[in-house]
C-alpha cells in the first residue's frame, strides 16, 4: 500500500473534475489559457501539501529503489553526462561502436558519432535469440472486438516482408514514407519496416484531413504512402483511402500507395500506383537484414503545431533517440518481463512513436494496442480491456481521465482492476482533482502515478517520477530524469527562485532531442534556441518548488493543448481566413472541464456576408476539412472588429480574457479602438 503523508483536508473527489479553475496568476510569466487552470491547481496543492510515497513493496522490486539512488544517479549524470549516456548506450546492439559520445555545436547535436545501429534490429531481432522469441509483442484488440496476438518472431516476419515489399517498390534508405493508418498492428509493422531499411517515416494521424495529409506529404516530399481502406471508430468504418486519394490530387512526389485491407470498404485503386498490402505480402520474402544505419541518420519526421501557421516537421535521428526512449521507458514504467503495458495514445502522435512502438518493443515488453474509442460501445470499454488482458501498466492522458470521471465511477468499479500496478499520464497538466481520482478509483491507492512531461521535440520523457523512488505530489511531473538538465529560468537565462514562475528550458543537449525542423534550420534556431540565450526553449511556463519539483503551468506561446493535442492557434486562424466569408480571425483558448482547453474563434466577415448559425457551422466544418476535426473551434463568435494595438497586432490576450471570463480586466492601454472590445463585450451579454 502506498502511504499518504502530511495529509491535510482534501476536497472529496466527485464525479466532476474541476479542471477549469480561473484563479488569477501570481507568477510573473504570462502563459496562455491553460495556465489559469494550472495555476488554480497549483494553489490548491500548495494549500493541501499532499505527498504520496511509494510503498516498500513497490520500491523493493523497482529498478530504481529509493530517492537516494535517484539522487546518486542524477548527480553522477550531472558530473559526467557523456559517460552516463555512453554507459546506457552499451546496453543496445551496435553494428559499429561510436567514436565520440557527443558533438555539440550549439544548437546542433550529434550523439554516438560514428556508431552504426538499427532501431528495428534492437526492437525485434535482438529478442529472437532469447526466450522472448515467442513472447507476445503486441496483443491487439479491434474496436468491434476482434483480437490478434503477434509474438516477437511473428512481428519480425511481418516487418521483414513489408520491408522487402517497399524496397521492391523503389524505397531506399533516406526516402520518406508517409503512413496514414488506423491503430492496427500493421501500423507498427509499417513504422518498423521503414526503420529496418532506413526509410524515414512520417506518420500522419488518422484524424487529419486530406489537406493536412497533402501538406505533410509535400513538405517531406514523400515517395510512398502506406494506408488502409479504413478504420473502425465509434462503430463506424471511416474511409482513409479516399482521404489519401483526395490528398494525392495536390501532391506530385508519391509514386506508390500500399493499402491494408481492414474494413473491406469500397475503395478506388489506381492502376500502377495503388497496391493491396496482402498481395505484396504474399509475394515478399521474409528475409530482410536490417540496414546498418549511422547513429545520426534520420529515423522519422513527425509534424507538430507551432506558433505560426505551418506545422513543423520535427526530425529525429537514430542512435540517441533509441537510447533515451528505451531507457526512459524502462526506468519510468519500471518495466518487467511479465508486464502487460497499455498505452492508449495513437501512433500518429509522439507518445505512440516512443512509448507504444519503440521504447516498449526494444525492452521486449508485451504491449496492448487498441484500435478504437476508449468509450465505445460504452464507458466500460477501457476498464473491461484492462480486466480481460490483466493489464499491469496504464499510460493515458488527463483529458481521458477527466471524461471518465464525468461518466461515473461505476464504470470503473464494476471491473476487477487488481492487475494494475502502475499508472501514467502525459500530454497536458493534470489537475490534482483528476490525479486523486486516478489514484483512488483506478489505482485503489496502491499504484504510483507517473506524470510524464515531455514533447514531440524532446523525443522522450524529460521530467517524471521514478515510481519506486519519488514521493508524488498530485499535479507535478516532479524531477527531471538523470542526464536531463531541465531548469526554470528568467528571460535572460538566470535561474528562478523556488516557487517563482519562469520559462521551462533544457540547458544541455540530450540524446533524443530533435535535430532540426525538416528543411528549415532557420526556423529551428529561431523557435527553440533564440528565446533564451544558449538554452532549449520548451514553450512552456513552469515553476520549481522548494523540493525541486517542476510544475508545468502551460504554454507561453500561441500553442494550445486541446484534449492533450497540440494546436497552433495561427494554424486554425489561417484555415478560417481561407474561407470566402472571412476577413479576419483570431483564435484563443478558454479552460474546458474535459478537454483542458477549448478553442474560441473571433471572426470578422467580409462585406455582404451575414453572421448566422449556418455560417458558424460551415466555418467549423471548413476548419475540419482544412486540418481535421480535432481543430474545430468549439465556439465561433462574429465581431464587427477585433481589438488591436496601435501597430495593428490583434490583442489575443484580451480575447482570451473575454472568452474565459466574459469581461476584460487586464491592461488595455495599448488598445487602439476601445469600441471594438466594448461591442464584443456587449455581444457576450446578449448571447
Ligand atoms: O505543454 C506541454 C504539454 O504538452 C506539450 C507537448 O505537446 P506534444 O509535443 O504534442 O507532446 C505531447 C506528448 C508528449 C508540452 O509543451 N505537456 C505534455 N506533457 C505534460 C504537459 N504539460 C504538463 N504536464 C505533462 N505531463
Amino acid at each position: 500500500m502506498a502511504t499518504a503523508v502530511k495529509k491535510s483536508p482534501v476536497k472529496k473527489s466527485n464525479s466532476h473534475a474541476k479542471a477549469a479553475s480561473h484563479a488569477k496568476t501570481k507568477h510573473e510569466v504570462k502563459t496562455n489559457g491553460q495556465t489559469s487552470q494550472s495555476n488554480g491547481a497549483i494553489r490548491s496543492v500548495l494549500k493541501e501539501k499532499r505527498v504520496f510515497k511509494p510503498s516498500a513493496a513497490f520500491s523493493k522490486n523497482a529498478h530504481i529503489k529509493s530517492m537516494a539512488e535517484y539522487e546518486r544517479l542524477y548527480a553522477y549524470a550531472e558530473k559526467n553526462p557523456e559517460k552516463y549516456w555512453a554507459e546506457i548506450a552499451e546496453n543496445f546492439h551496435w553494428f559499429k561502436k561510436w567514436r565520440k559520445v557527443l558533438e555539440w555545436k550549439l544548437p546542433y547535436a550529434k550523439w554516438f558519432v560514428g556508431g552504426q545501429t538499427n532501431i528495428c534490429y534492437n526492437a525485434l531481432d535482438r529478442h529472437l535469440t532469447t526466450w522472448r522469441k515467442n513472447k507476445a509483442a503486441i496483443i491487439w484488440e479491434g474496436e468491434p472486438g476482434d483480437q490478434r496476438v503477434l509474438t516477437y518472431l511473428q512481428l519480425h516476419r511481418e516487418v521483414s516482408k513489408l520491408a522487402n515489399a517497399i524496397k521492391k517498390r523503389g524505397i531506399k534508405k533516406g526516402d520518406r514514407v508517409a503512413i496514414y493508418m488506423g491503430m492496427t498492428p500493421e501500423l507498427v509493422v509499417a513504422v518498423l519496416a521503414c526503420a529496418r531499411i532506413g526509410a524515414v517515416h512520417s506518420v500522419i494521424f488518422g484524424g487529419f484531413s486530406a489537406q493536412a495529409v497533402a501538406d505533410r506529404i509535400n513538405d517531406a516530399h514523400a515517395k510512398m504512402v502506406i494506408t488502409a481502406d479504413g478504420v473502425f471508430r465509434r462503430g463506424n468504418a471511416l474511409n482513409l483511402k479516399s482521404v489519401v486519394d483526395e490528398a494525392l490530387v495536390n501532391t506530385s512526389s508519391v509514386e506508390n500507395v500500399i493499402v491494408y485491407q481492414r474494413t473491406k470498404a469500397q475503395v478506388h485503386m489506381v492502376e500502377g500506383r495503388d497496391h493491396w498490402w496482402h498481395e505484396l505480402m504474399d509475394l515478399a520474402s521474409d528475409d530482410c537484414p536490417a540496414e546498418k544505419m549511422d547513429s545520426e541518420d534520420p529515423l522519422f519526421i513527425l509534424y507538430t503545431s507551432g506558433s505560426t501557421g505551418k506545422p513543423k516537421g520535427i526530425l529525429h535521428t537514430t542512435g540517441g533517440y533509441m537510447v533515451h526512449v528505451a531507457n526512459s521507458h524502462k526506468m519510468v514504467f519500471d518495466i518487467k518481463d511479465d508486464d502487460v503495458y497499455f498505452c492508449t495514445a495513437d501512433v500518429g502522435w509522439i507518445t505512440g512513436h516512443s512509448y507504444l512502438v519503440y521504447g516498449p518493443l526494444i525492452n521486449g515488453t508485451t504491449v496492448l494496442m487498441y484500435e478504437g474509442a476508449v468509450n465505445y460501445p460504452n464507458w466500460g470499454r477501457l476498464w473491461d480491456m484492462i480486466e480481460r488482458h490483466r493489464v499491469t501498466i496504464l499510460y493515458t492522458a488527463p483529458t481521458a481521465i477527466r471524461s471518465f470521471i464525468r461518466a461515473g465511477d461505476e464504470w470503473v468499479t464494476k471491473h476487477n482492476l487488481s492487475s494494475l500496478r502502475l499508472l501514467g499520464t502525459v500530454g497536458e497538466p493534470i489537475n490534482p482533482e483528476a490525479w486523486m481520482w486516478y489514484y483512488n478509483v483506478v489505482g485503489k491507492k496502491k499504484c504510483p502515478i507517473v506524470d510524464t512531461w515531455w514533447q514531440t521535440e524532446t523525443g522522450g520523457i524529460m521530467v517524471s517520477p521514478l515510481p519506486g523512488a519519488t514521493p508524488l505530489k498530485p499535479g507535478t511531473g516532479t524531477r527531471p530524469l538523470p542526464g536531463i538538465a531541465v531548469d526554470v529560468v528568467h528571460k535572460d537565462g538566470t535561474p528562478c527562485k523556488a516557487d517563482e514562475g519562469g520559462f521551462l528550458v533544457v540547458k544541455r543537449p540530450w540524446p533524443s532531442m530533435l535535430r532540426t525542423i525538416y528543411g528549415d534550420n532557420a526556423r529551428y534556431e529561431k523557435t527553440y534556441w533564440s528565446e533564451i540565450p544558449g538554452m532549449y526553449f520548451t514553450g512552456d511556463g513552469a515553476r520549481r518548488d522548494k523540493d525541486g519539483y517542476i510544475w508545468v503551468m502551460g504554454r507561453v506561446d500561441d500553442v494550445v493543448n486541446v484534449s492533450g493535442h497540440r494546436l497552433g492557434t495561427a494554424e486554425v486562424e489561417s484555415a478560417l481566413v481561407a474561407h470566402s466569408a472571412v476577413a479576419e480571425a483570431a483564435v484563443v483558448s478558454r479552460p474546458d472541464e474535459i478537454k483542458g482547453n477549448a478553442l474560441v474563434a473571433f471572426v470578422t466577415l467580409k462585406d455582404g456576408f451575414e453572421g448566422n448559425q449556418t455560417l458558424k457551422e460551415s466555418l467549423r466544418e471548413h476548419v475540419a476539412k482544412e486540418i481535421g476535426s480535432i481543430a474545430k473551434p468549439d465556439e465561433v463568435r462574429f465581431a464587427a472588429a477585433l481589438p488591436k494595438t496601435r501597430s495593428g497586432k490583434i490583442m489575443r490576450r484580451l480575447l482570451r480574457e473575454l472568452a474565459t471570463n466574459g469581461e476584460v480586466k487586464g491592461d488595455v492601454t495599448t488598445l487602439e479602438d476601445f469600441s471594438a472590445l466594448e461591442k464584443l463585450r456587449q455581444q457576450e451579454e446578449e448571447e
